[in-house]
């Protein structure tokens, strides 16, 4: 069973090829985590170093990811809020798992991994959106979070470019 853990900066920034290959094999799968088609190993590494790793570095991202015996098959991030006046909220980023690694309960633990570290720094309140129809709504609904609404034509479909939904969701932390 791979092992979930958080990973210090560092320890991030010397998984960053790894990250680059889960995130190339998920959106070649067909994910929409902001990429279209044609999306190269070399965009996901420039993604990781370029637009996650200053984050990852300042504290301002928290990173979470999951190793099997062979290599890193999921991640995810809590972004905590900048906004002064929201310090009890965090978004919820780039939940990802290997398409070989699926439907086994793995983003379950990320995200259990992700709540207790929310819980821990005192957040209550946890955002974040997903393309409307696809199957993470149901995880998400299956994890406890309710949905706030959608907004349609809201981002471009991986492959054909059609303008999709998005669905926003919440969750209040007890
Ligand atoms: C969505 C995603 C993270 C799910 O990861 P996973 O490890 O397979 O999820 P889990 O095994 O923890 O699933 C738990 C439950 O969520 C629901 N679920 C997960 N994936 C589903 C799917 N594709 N369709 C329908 N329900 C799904 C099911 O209820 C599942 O329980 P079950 O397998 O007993 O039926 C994964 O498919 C993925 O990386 N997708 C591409 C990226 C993406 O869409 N990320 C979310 C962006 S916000």
């Amino acid at each position: 069973m791979p092992r979930v853990a958080r990973l210090s900066p560092s320890e991030a920034e010397a998984a960053l090829p790894d990250l680059a290959r889960l995130m190339h094999a998920a959106v070649e799968a067909g994910a929409s985590v902001n990429f279209v088609l044609p999306f190269t190993l070399s965009e996901a590494t420039a993604w990781w170093t370029d637009a996650a790793l200053p984050g990852l570095c300042s504290g301002k991202l928290i990173l979470f990811a999951a190793r099997d015996d062979t290599d890193l098959v999921g991640c995810v991030m809590l972004a905590p809020a900048t906004q002064p006046n929201q310090p009890h909220r965090a978004d919820v980023t780039k939940l990802l798992v290997h398409p070989r690694a699926r439907r086994q309960g793995l983003a379950t633990r990320l995200m259990a991994a992700l709540e207790d570290e929310a819980r821990a720094r005192g957040l209550t309140l946890l955002t974040l959106d997903t393309w409307t129809g696809d199957g993470a709504e149901t995880l998400y609904r299956g994890l406890g979070f309710n949905e706030a609404g959608r907004i349609p034509q809201f981002f471009q479909h991986p492959v054909d470019r059609s303008l999709q939904s998005t669905t926003l969701f919440y969750k209040v932390l007890a």
